[in-house]
């Protein structure tokens, strides 16, 4: 068994396995991340073999420190003030590469842009810390997969494909990272996440543009794919009534419902919902239901990175 205590112990032997090339799954506050030296192209390669990325996405590179992350990518002003304010943090930056990075073009898809990112799980800063390397980190779930966010997820993911999985318990936050790409004349929001859209704005003095309102021409992430974060039932969203033969996903006072049913949050705490999201659609889809019917999520706050992964979850998948 793979998974092993986030001890000081376990973090040094993950770090030595890093820098040796090895691949090793460890807690952020956002999710799990499936860890690879970025500066080594080979573990890098390892990293979309296991998860069964069909083609080369940029990952997401994670240094202990601002100062670090700013060796590898160029701040803007407005990504030294979002830095101030929410690293470490659930915060994504996409920053233009700095030359001479110690970062393989293979992790950043071959762009000229860099996605950084200082978590605040002390785990994994200590593991940061000690591997000495940029980390490329994606979230440690197969391809299409609901994101992981206890170490028992990423085992269920990778079984022995994987042979450190540090053990930090239950993630905080239970949605990825917000990406915002500081690249271009303006702020754009690439993928909402666990620092909500007002926080931001609110730093940066301005409003965030979406990727749609946006005339630059990223490339595809698999962040941005339609179908995403999919549990193997089918989802339906909105939901005003429930089936007998559906599974329910509550919020608030719930539908009345006799079969499976778990409540993202009764009291309507959205910080509640996102942390419990991916594992309550794990073990709705265990529960065997065909079809889960997820309640009306309010869009702010927090609220609009929950609903972005809901309708990826309920989007029309790529091959049955
Ligand atoms: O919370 C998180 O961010 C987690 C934890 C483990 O840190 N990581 C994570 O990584 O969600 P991943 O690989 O599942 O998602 C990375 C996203 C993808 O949508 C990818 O395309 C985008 O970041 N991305 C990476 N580099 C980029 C770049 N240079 N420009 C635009 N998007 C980029
Ligand atoms: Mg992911």
């Amino acid at each position: 068994m793979p998974i092993y205590p986030a001890n000081p112990e376990q973090i040094a032997r993950a770090a030595r396995y890093l820098a040796q090339g090895g691949l090793a799954a460890f807690p952020t506050e956002t999710v799990y991340g499936l860890g690879a030296d970025a500066s080594n192209g080979l573990a890098v390669a390892g990293v979309y073999s296991v998860k069964g990325r069909p083609t080369f996405n940029p990952l997401i590179i994670h240094l202990p420190s601002a100062e670090l992350a700013f060796r590898c990518g160029v701040p803007t002003p407005a990504a030294e003030k979002l830095a101030a304010a929410f690293w470490p943090g659930p915060l994504t930056l996409v920053l233009p590469l700095r030359e001479g990075a110690p970062v393989e073009p293979l992790a950043l898809a071959g762009l000229s842009t860099i996605a950084l990112r200082v978590p605040s799980h002390p785990v994994a800063l200590a593991l940061l810390r000690e591997a000495r390397r940029p980390i490329a980190a994606p979230s440690a779930n197969r391809s299409g997969h609901v994101s992981p966010t206890s170490a028992a997820h990423v085992l269920a993911e990778f079984g022995d494909d994987v042979p450190i999985i540090l053990d930090g318990g239950d993630t905080e936050v239970g949605l990825e990272s917000t990406i915002v790409d500081l690249s271009g004349p303006e702020p754009i929001l690439l993928r909402p996440g666990g620092v909500t859209r007002e926080a931001i704005e609110q730093v940066l003095g301005a409003p965030l543009r979406d990727k749609s309102q946006s005339s630059s021409s990223m490339p595809n992430a698999p962040g941005q794919l339609e179908s995403h974060y999919a549990p193997a039932a089918a989802v339906r969203l909105g939901a005003r009534a429930v089936s007998p033969v559906e599974a329910l996903l509550a919020f608030g006072a719930p539908l009345p419902h006799d079969g499976p049913m778990l409540n993202l949050s009764p009291s309507e705490d959205l910080a509640e919902a996102a942390a419990n999201l991916f594992s309550y659609l794990r073990r709705l889809d265990a529960a065997g239901a065909k079809s889960i019917a997820v309640m009306p999520i309010p869009q702010h706050g927090l609220g609009e990175a929950i609903n972005d992964r809901l309708a990826r979850a309920a989007a029309p998948r790529p091959e049955a």
